[in-house]
This record gives C-alpha cells, structure tokens and sequence, in this order.
C-alpha cells in the first residue's frame, strides 16, 4: 500500500515521478523527479480532488481503488487543468459515474472541454461558493493566474487543510512527503526553486491572492499542493516564503555569468566578481554552459544584480546565453540591476547585445556595457574590477 493519511479520511492517492528531469517540456530542470498529488475525501459523499500525468494513470487507479470503488465517487474537484493534473481526466471519467459532479472554476470548464470535449456534468465555482459532503464544506477560492486563467483553491474548513493545486508546491519526490520528513535545506531549495521559475510573472496577484486569504481570516493547518511536499508542521513558513519572495526582497547579492571562448571573458568575470566580493557583495558565479538555467533563475529571485557577459562571435554573444535572457524577459522580475560585459576580437557587438536584452527583461542597466580586445591586460582587468566596485556601489544604494 503507498497511499498515505493526510489528515483523518483524507488520503493521497497520487503519484511519484522519480525518474523526471525536465518538466514543461525542457523549460525547467527536475533533478529531484517530481509527485503528481491527488487527494480522496472520504465523508458522505466521497471526492476526487485532481488527477495525474496521464503515464502514472494505472498507479493512480490503484491509489483510487485503495480508498474507495470508483462508483462510489459523488464530486471531482478539478483545480486545474494543465496535463500534468488533468490528462488522466478522461480516463478518470470514463471510470467514474455518469452522474458524478465536476467541480471547476468557469475557466476550469472551458480548458476542460478545449482539452477533452463537453458532455460533463460540470458545477462551476468560485469564491465564496461551498459545497456540503455530509461532516466537512468544501470552499473553493479563485487563484486565476496563479499561475493559468482556470486556477483555483479548495479549502477544507473542518480539517484546516487548504489543497491549491500547483502553488506552494515544488518539483521534488521523496519515499516521505511530509515537510517534517525530509530535508529541510533541500526542500525549501526546491520551493524557492519553483517560485523564481513558474510564479515570478504573477508576483503581484500572488500578493493581492494571499492578503485577500489572510483577511478571510481562514485557518490553515496544513498546505497540500498538487507536486511535491506537504506542509504539515509549519504551513506558515512557505507561507511567509511566498509573501518574501512575491515581494521581490532582494539581498545585497550579485549573478556573474558568462561564456567565454579563449578564456578572455573568463578573466574580466573573475575581476568583476573579486570587486563585488570585496565590497561585501554575495557572488554566484556561473560560466554558463556549466550551470543550470533553472538554478541560476532560482538564485536571481534573491539577489539584486546580474552580470552577463560573452566575447564576440559572429558579431553576436555565444547563442548559449540565449535561452536565459529570454526566460528573464518572460519571468518579468522586479527592481532588478543589470550589466553586460565581453572580449571581441575585430568587432565587438556581444556585451551591447546582452544589455539590450537585460533591458528587454525591464533589468535596469548600471552603467555601460564594458568590452576589452582579445586579451584583457593589467590595466584592463584593474578596469574589470573597478567595474565590479562600481556595480557593488550601485547595489548598496538601491
Ligand atoms: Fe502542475 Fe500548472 O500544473
């Protein structure tokens, strides 16, 4: 038996993708797999709260069976409709009786029927409806676009359990998924992770979403979101997490990256980091092609700066850049600074290129984009550093 208690009669009935390491297509890196939770409500009339990637389908109808006989489902809660949740949908349904109810927001029922075509019996809700199932209210909250139109949240006030789908949750699969079972630093890594990637772009709703939460004056003694960890011991902490990072509370901290051909570009990030760090400023440093595009963006959500350079090749950067500054102009983070930097050999043109797009990306620029010849020499690196002194200036007084 895998399926857990969640709280009493509420069971995970989801399953676990170790083996994932690349979600939304290769948009985003999973190095610790990822889960797919589903819950079942057992009261008076039983429910399904979301689904599962469509390939763990079998599993979860195992899960399913565990609990209850699939006839003997009344309500299935769709929270929302990406595959990862719903492609299990129409199988689910077909498994389901006829006259079981989908419960879904309007624009849940719209990207159901876009997806998997109409004939449900659907009953659409939204903030402030409830549905009674015998000992507990089901209360749905509205959270389009946190982080798809359809979103939304369903809350359990008997059992103080909020069940929001994809948000406060994390691409990470463990044996345990209890927050008081696993390790805490890696955990919160890959929740920090999860937000700087997929809920950057609607900070501010998530800001608006979660004061409005709060002066609901709802309690909530534990969070279980639709991937990944549950929060039973301190649901506050991811809580307070989102409230931080929706903010857009950043550190004195700066990103150098770079790619570098002849080791030139290397050498002008190596000084530019040195003036950084002896200003105090915290220094990650990344040569590209080495690092983790997704873990680079995690590390973007809490610092202040980002410094990117490349040499010239082509007239271009090394297109190997490229795929970051794009996801930088999409994830529209905030009162960010920003500068490029790069060696050239005839023609320069890299370092103004990369400024260009960090100002695409709404990062202010500090100063100029700073380029050197070939090889950098000792008055140019000293020039490098200076660079780094500078920035780290910049980054004290915002
Ligand atoms: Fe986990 Fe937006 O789907």
């Amino acid at each position: 038996m895998s399926i857990f208690q969640v709280k009493e009669d509420v069971y995970w009935v989801g399953a676990r993708d170790w083996n994932i390491n690349s979600f939304h297509g290769p948009a985003y890196s999973t190095k610790q797999g990822t889960t797919y939770n589903s819950y079942l409500i057992k009261d008076e009339k039983n429910v399904l709260v979301d689904g599962v990637y469509k390939p763990f389908i079998d599993r979860f109808f195992e899960h399913i069976e565990e609990v209850v006989d699939f006839k003997d489902i009344d309500y299935y809660i769709v929270n929302h409709v990406e595959p990862d949740h719903s492609s299990s949908f129409p199988r689910t349904m077909e498994r389901l009786r006829d006259d079981v109810t989908v419960v879904c927001s309007a624009k849940g029922k719209e990207g159901i029927i876009e997806h998997y075509g109409s004939g449900y019996n659907f009953e659409v809700v939204s903030t402030g409806d409830t549905i009674n199932i015998g000992e507990r209210n089901l209360a749905f909250v509205d959270a389009s676009m946190l982080h798809w139109p359809d979103s939304m949240f369903t809350y359990i006030p008997e059992d103080k359990l909020l069940l929001p789908n994809d948000a406060f949750g994390m691409h990470y699969c463990t044996s345990q998924l209890f927050d008081d079972q696993v390790d805490d630093c890696l955990m919160m890594d890959e929740a920090k992770k999860y937000f700087a990637n997929i809920l950057t772009p609607f900070s501010s709703i998530l800001l608006k979403k979660l004061k409005e939460v709060q002066e609901m004056d709802i309690e909530i003694d534990m969070i279980a979101p639709s991937h990944g960890i549950i929060w039973r011991e301190d649901p506050n902490k991811i809580i307070q997490k989102y409230l931080e990072w929706a903010e857009g509370k950043a550190k004195e901290k700066a990103l150098v990256i770079y790619e570098t051909m002849w080791d030139s570009t290397e050498l002008m990030a190596k000084k530019i980091a040195d003036g950084l760090i002896d200003q105090g400023i915290e220094v990650q440093f990344y040569r590209k092609s080495d690092a983790d595009k997704n873990d680079i963006i995690k590390e973007f959500l809490d610092a202040k700066a980002i410094i990117v350079g490349s040499p010239t090749i082509n007239n271009v950067m090394i297109p190997e850049l490229t795929p970051l500054l794009e996801e930088l102009e999409g994830l529209r983070f905030k009162n960010k600074l920003g500068a490029s930097f790069g060696s050239y050999g005839w023609r320069g043109g890299a370092a103004k290129r990369i400024a260009d797009r960090l100002e695409g990306a709404k990062i202010e620029l500090i100063d100029e984009p700073l380029e050197v010849k070939y090889v950098p020499d000792k008055e140019q690196l000293k020039e490098c550093y200076e660079f780094g002194v500078s920035i780290a200036e910049k980054i004290k007084q915002s």
